[in-house]
């Protein structure tokens, strides 16, 4: 197959799970379709004589449910992102969350996209509704950016660029919930807009805001490529703030509802539509009375099905960080409630098949090899399709093959590559110094290229450059050397800037 030739290492899987395995661990084996089953055990509840209609919310007391939810990339064949957004955003919708309180960054470029086959619409699952209507456009195109999302997070309107100026603008009763879906590395969390969100800065500011007392309590769950990385080490348990990530500081996270795969999209898409971890939690909420419903069970239900149930074959380590009891809280409090699921159980498996997935960092390649398989006949598209591919392919190449180089001009031959790719104990931070980080990574780029999404993944490696103690000097002439006459061309960071 071409794609196992131009991504050999690419971890793309296609299941066609019959097994019901859910099913079998709860004895609750049904047949028919495996697809959106998760909206079909909603048996109508009799409510006993103490439990209010609706249910208790005697936790929420005076305080306003903020949210942030930010899609951090761009380009169609990152559909699913923007769909992961959209569709979170009508759940707060529909839990009563208000429209003023929600602050949305995407990019907002796939609705009216080319090659999208609805115009105007998203979907998030294959038989899914579309999520887009009435999303609000508060920080789109050149104004999704980290420096935005850090004024918005602070509630600081005068630092806020373009956009609709909207700001978490939070009291000391608030809670939060923030939510981001996009490609990542260690330390780091993509932007369609330059420079990535770290780790260290992204820790800075939730340090300040509960320094400011502007919040009671935030939930955070991330989505990316070894997102685990982020908290790892830097987050702190005392403020107030549980997170979730999808994947722990080493590994992908997964897309799904992708071409080829099962479940798939409608034929028409050429994209996967959903992220692993992100559409295990909103369809969790979808199909549960999230006044009943605790933190700590969404938290399980996501790791179980992120997991792929517990194969990891193809899935990722949900961790969660910061202050664990929390998790004891009632999911209302950040997701609101839903009037229509009131008769929803608090807490029960509704999922019964494992889903096709793709490696985040080769769901690119992947839509794009899905485009060509359907251009059959058309010789011209196809030479550019191809062309396309290879591009990717080389600079992908490239990159590695830099960082390699660099490695053992910095460290020789025989430990450069070890040096690099070592993993620091768990509850170390992925780098001490997170803007030696930074600058290593804009030597990198100043000679090298820029490290595009495919590249994150060397994060780990400018980490270890710092751990190490290589002054600036010495990288920059490893750089230079590594690099030595290469022509970055539409990669060069004056093109499309630099990511530190
Ligand atoms: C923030 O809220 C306070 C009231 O709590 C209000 O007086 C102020 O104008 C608000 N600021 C912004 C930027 O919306
Ligand atoms: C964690 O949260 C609980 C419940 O809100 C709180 O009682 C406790 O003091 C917090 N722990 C820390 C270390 O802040």
């Amino acid at each position: 197959m071409l794609l196992a030739m131009v991504c050999p290492n690419s971890i793309i899987r296609v299941w066609f799970l019959t097994l019901v395995l859910c099913g079998l661990l709860l004895g609750d084996v049904r047949s028919g379709r495996a697809t959106a089953r998760y909206r079909d055990w909603g048996e109508p509840g009799i409510l006993m004589p103490t439990e209010k209609e609706g249910g208790d919310d005697s936790e929420l007391g005076a305080g306003t449910r903020w949210a942030v939810l930010v899609a951090g990339s761009s380009g169609y064949a990152n559909y699913r992102h923007q769909a992961d957004v959209c569709h979170a955003y009508q759940i707060l919708k529909k839990g009563g969350i208000k429209e003023e309180n929600i602050v949305v960054f995407m990019y907002d470029d796939i609705a009216t996209h080319v090659l999208n086959p609805r115009n105007g619409i998203i979907i998030n699952h294959p038989q899914g509704e579309d999520v887009y209507a009435g999303v609000p456009k508060d920080y789109t195109g050149k104004d999704v950016t980290a420096e935005n999302l850090y004024a918005v997070l602070l509630g600081d309107k005068s630092k806020v660029k373009g956009g609709s100026g909207k700001v978490i603008n939070s009291t000391a009763e608030d809670r939060i919930f923030f939510y981001y879906s996009d490609h990542g590395g260690p330390g780091v969390l993509g932007m369609p807009n330059m420079p990535f969100l770290y780790a260290g800065d992204f820790i800075e500011v939730l340090k300040k805001k509960h320094a400011a007392g502007s919040y009671r309590e935030m939930v955070i769950y991330v989505e990316s490529c070894e997102s685990g990385s982020m908290f790892e080490g830097v987050m702190p348990d005392d403020l107030n703030i549980y997170v979730t990530t999808a994947s722990n500081a080493e590994e992908s996270s997964f897309g799904t509802y992708c071409p080829g795969m099962d479940p798939s999209p409608p034929p028409e898409y050429i994209t996967c539509l959903g992220d692993l971890y992100s559409i295990s939690w909103m369809e969790d909420s979808e199909g549960h009375n999230l006044k009943k419903e605790t933190v700590k069970d969404q938290y399980k239900q996501v790791k179980l099905r992120t997991s792929n149930f517990n194969t990891y074959n193809v899935g990722s380590h949900v961790m969660q960080y910061g202050n664990k009891s929390m998790k004891q809280e009632k999911l209302y409090l950040y997701q609101g409630f839903d009037p229509a699921s009131i008769n929803l159980p608090p807490n029960k498996l509704g999922f019964d098949a494992l889903l096709g997935v793709v490696n985040q960092r080769d769901a690119e390649l992947h839509s794009l090899w899905q485009m060509y398989k359907r251009s059959e006949g058309e010789m011209e598209k196809r030479k550019e399709i191809f062309r396309e591919i290879s591009n990717i392919m080389k600079h992908r190449v490239h990159l590695d093959g830099s960082i390699e180089t660099i490695g053992v001009l910095l460290f020789g031959p025989g430990r450069g590559p070890a040096v690099l790719g070592e993993v620091r104990d768990s509850g170390l931070p992925l780098v001490d110094d997170w803007k030696c980080l930074k600058s290593m990574v804009r030597l990198f780029e100043s000679h090298c290229g820029s490290l595009t999404q495919y590249g994150m993944k060397h994060m780990r490696a400018f980490a270890n450059i710092c751990n190490n103690g290589i002054s600036e000097a010495s990288m920059d002439d490893a750089c230079l050397s590594a690099c030595f006459g290469r022509e970055a061309g539409h990669w060069h960071p004056s093109n499309i800037g630099h990511s530190a």
